[in-house]
């Protein structure tokens, strides 16, 4: 029997246990992702900031999610495997939406999709439910449209914005979405949303109530220094050990103590009169 979960493992563990998910954008980090157990692996378009190095997430368009997700999904067994709709895939071209939302399933072997609130989130959501695509949503601090929320900020910290963003979980739990990811809003909110719906909630900076937590892998590895928001926990300090290793590689180079003999391979001494020979 196959382990792969599934959307309706996703839903059915709300009130059972915690989800957990992670980002991952290529092939070998995916590989250790899986392999540790965590249940939803997301193709995030923090791509664009982790692994590109450009200032927003609006900066990756299609060709860049699908490349990076087909390398994730080579390495997926178990994971249910998820890949965010780039902004300009639904929110500058809603009329494209399922047809981008298709391509993540069938080209890059995805078994759901993620997309970010923005003014006609309720009607693309529909239509990619409709054709048959699970669909998890993404409210609170929305990167793709940070400069129509007042910036990279906390979300819903006075009762009129939370009250909104209660209202678009409702409508995104209607419109067919299996899963909501609240980003950054104040952990009693999240808990007001995660009751007040049946669909799991999966938090990022939206405290311990919410039925998840996701991270960014860079983050929570140590591997982005750009930048830390406030909410990432760092699971281990990676950048340091590499910056060593690196350092230790030019060294061993310049004084010539790598590559060492066993590294190397030899050619038998026969041979090598033969070459010397001619
Ligand atoms: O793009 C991303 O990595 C995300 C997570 C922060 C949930 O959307």
């Amino acid at each position: 029997m196959s382990d792969k979960t599934t959307v309706e493992l996703i839903v059915s563990l709300k009130n059972k246990r915690k989800i957990t998910m992670l980002t991952a954008y290529d092939y070998s980090m995916a590989c250790l992702v899986d392999k540790a157990g965590i249940d939803i692996i997301l193709v995030g378009d923090s791509l664009a900031n982790v692994v590109l190095g450009l200032e927003s997430t609006t900066g990756v368009g299609m060709p860049e999610m699908l490349h990076h997700t087909k390398a994730v999904n080579r390495a997926v067994k178990n994971a249910l495997l998820i890949a965010d709709m780039p902004y300009s895939s639904y929110q500058l071209n809603p009329n494209e939406c399922v047809i981008n939302a298709q391509r993540f399933i069938t080209e890059a072997g995805c078994q759901a999709v993620k997309l970010e609130w923005f003014d006609n989130c309720p009607k693309v959501t529909e239509q990619i439910v409709q054709a048959q695509i699970p669909v998890m949503g993404h409210i609170g601090l929305t990167p793709q449209t940070a400069d129509k929320i007042g910036g990279f900020k906390c979300q819903g910290k006075d009762a009129q914005t939370a009250k909104r963003l209660i209202d678009q979980a409702q409508e995104l739990e209607k419109k067919g979405c299996f899963a909501i990811v609240l980003e950054c809003l104040p952990d009693k909110v999240a808990e007001l949303i995660t009751k007040k719906i049946k669909i799991p909630t999966i938090g990022i900076g939206a405290g311990i109530h919410c039925d998840g937590q996701v991270l960014v892998i860079n983050d929570m590895l140590g591997l982005f220094e750009r930048y830390t928001p406030k909410f990432v926990k760092k699971y281990a300090n990676l950048s340091p050990l590499i910056l060593e290793a690196v350092q230790n590689f030019k060294n061993e180079v310049i004084q010539e103590k790598f590559p060492a003999p066993g590294h190397s391979f030899i050619i038998k001494e026969e041979e090598l009169k033969k070459v010397n020979g001619c």
